[in-house]
């Protein structure tokens, strides 16, 4: 391994901004190459004309206003940044451990980030190598994670951060009761020194508490949902504290922007897969594969997972009629994927969109080692690297699947770091954004999630909930027949 560092960033100088471009190439999409049942045509592009510039003016004049608030982050937070990269620097000298309590868009991004930008076994480095906290999101209330998370951590170097913008979010709440109970027993007066709270400024429960708590706080804007909130503190603090050079995150959305406010669409990357996928949704391509080719990019498809999935899978579009729409998005990781799935996406129904991810330079080098001399067919590996290797893999899945004529594209990062992390972030927000606005549909609610929220309250005796709470009850009973 020769480059364990990221390449040292310098985001304030255009020429290595440009450089750090990310690229998409849709030759795959197109019946040149894929065959005229399943391709694109110039025609496709031409008949949808209308709706994509409906599109784009409807993001335009939306953009900052609304539940759009997040189109603002990368030029609105300056001493919220400040305030954040303040308090990582206290948090580094006084703990060794960071602990996210949050779940959904509370947590994928800190996930997603944390995976993109540091060593890829961070928390199991030596303090000396690490140097920055380790970090921990827990995302669900499976009681065994919960007891085996808290058999690990030494309380005394552990601060813990309460994710929600609603402040009402059953798991997160469950995880602040149990977490501060302990924290209070152990500290009295001081545990609010090991508690952290992230939410809206007047909306929820979380907010009351921390003020009775005198609990830092940091605050989800209003205009910012869960799912769009990684580039404000939701995933700017996390992402200071392990070490990432959050404003060149910011600086990396904002290169975007400018890009996004193209209206060629030939020229924007975000608007371009998003007439991509919106065409062939409306062929029936029901499925959004992401398919990153590192492994520091795996999170990355989790968070666009529930991006893609939560924006676009309405039932209702902004008339009121009923339009059922959405594709379901898959995470694929390359190369490992291609010794599963990758048989389903050449030969299986043609359903699916799939979006590879590529990455030119890898912040390693690792050299395949010479060997087994006289087997040729292992020792044709030899002399190569294992980066020679990731590509040519990725080459022959675009190939294969080219060739068995299904829709592939391809987005490429120059490499992986904070710069180029804040584009492809907010490349896909916006590409959420313009491909909403395509279908018509208020890609910022979430009703159907909120339907399992409230049932879970119904079904915990929450108050306001009775009303959903008698119609569960009285929800047809299991027929045991269909029990075996
Ligand atoms: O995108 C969303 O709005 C959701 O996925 C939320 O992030 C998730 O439900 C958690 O909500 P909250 O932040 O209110 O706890």
């Amino acid at each position: 391994i020769d480059k364990e560092e990221n390449t040292l960033m310098n985001y304030k100088n255009s020429k290595w901004r440009n450089e750090m471009a990310i690229k998409i190439d849709y030759n795959n999409m197109m019946a040149d190459f894929i065959g005229e049942e399943q391709g694109f045509t110039k025609k496709d592009f031409d008949d949808n004309k209308k709706v994509i510039a409906n599109a784009f003016k409807t993001v335009m004049e939306n953009r900052g206003t609304g539940m759009m608030g997040w189109t603002e982050l990368p030029y609105n937070q300056k001493e919220i940044v400040d305030d954040i990269i303040a308090t990582a620097k206290d948090i580094k000298k006084k703990f060794d451990n960071f602990v996210v309590l949050g779940i959904g868009g509370s947590a994928l991004g800190p996930i997603a980030v944390f995976q993109a930008l540091c060593h890829l076994r961070h928390n199991e480095l030596p303090k000396s190598k690490r140097k920055f906290p380790k970090l921990y999101v827990e995302d669900n209330v499976d009681p065994e994670r919960m007891a085996a998370l808290l058999s690990v951590l030494d309380l005394d170097k552990t601060v813990f951060n309460v994710v929600t913008k609603s402040g009402a979010t059953s798991e997160t709440m469950a995880q602040y009761l149990i977490i501060m109970d302990i924290l209070k027993a152990k500290y009295g007066d001081k545990a609010k020194d090991h508690m952290i709270a992230t939410t809206s400024a007047h909306k929820g429960n979380l907010i009351k508490i921390a003020q009775e708590e005198g609990l830092k706080t940091f605050y989800i804007p209003d205009g910012v949902g869960g799912r769009f909130s990684e580039l404000c503190p939701v995933g700017l603090l996390p992402a200071a504290v392990v070490g990432i050079d959050i404003k060149a995150m910011l600086a990396g959305a904002a290169y975007m922007d400018k890009i996004c406010k193209n209206k060629d669409f030939k020229k924007n990357p975000a608007l371009i897969s998003a007439v991509l996928e919106y065409i062939a949704m409306g062929r029936g391509k029901n499925i959004s594969v992401m398919m990153p080719y590192a492994d520091s990019l795996k999170y990355i498809a989790d968070w666009y997972c529930q991006l893609w999935g939560e924006s676009l899978g309405k039932s209702v579009d902004n008339e009121g009629n009923l339009v059922y729409v959405g594709q379901t998005p898959v995470k694929s990781l390359g190369v490992t994927d291609q010794h599963s799935q990758v048989q389903l996406y050449r030969e299986g129904p043609f359903d699916k969109v799939i979006t590879i991810i590529a990455v030119e330079n890898y912040r390693a080098t690792v050299d395949i080692s010479n060997g087994c001399e006289n087997i040729p067919d292992v020792n044709f590996l030899c002399g190569h690297t294992m980066n020679e290797l990731i590509t040519a893999e990725r080459k022959a899945t675009e190939y294969a699947l080219t060739t068995a004529n299904r829709l592939n594209y391809t987005i490429t990062l120059p490499e992986v770091n904070a710069f180029t992390i804040g584009e492809l972030l907010y490349m896909f927000e916006m590409e959420t954004a313009f491909t909403g606005a395509m279908l018509n549909i208020d890609t910022f609610n979430q009703p159907g999630v909120e339907g399992g929220k409230n049932a879970t309250y119904a079904l915990f005796g929450k108050k306001g909930y009775e009303k959903t709470k008698e119609e569960m009850d009285n929800s047809p009973k299991k027929n045991p027949d269909y029990i075996c």
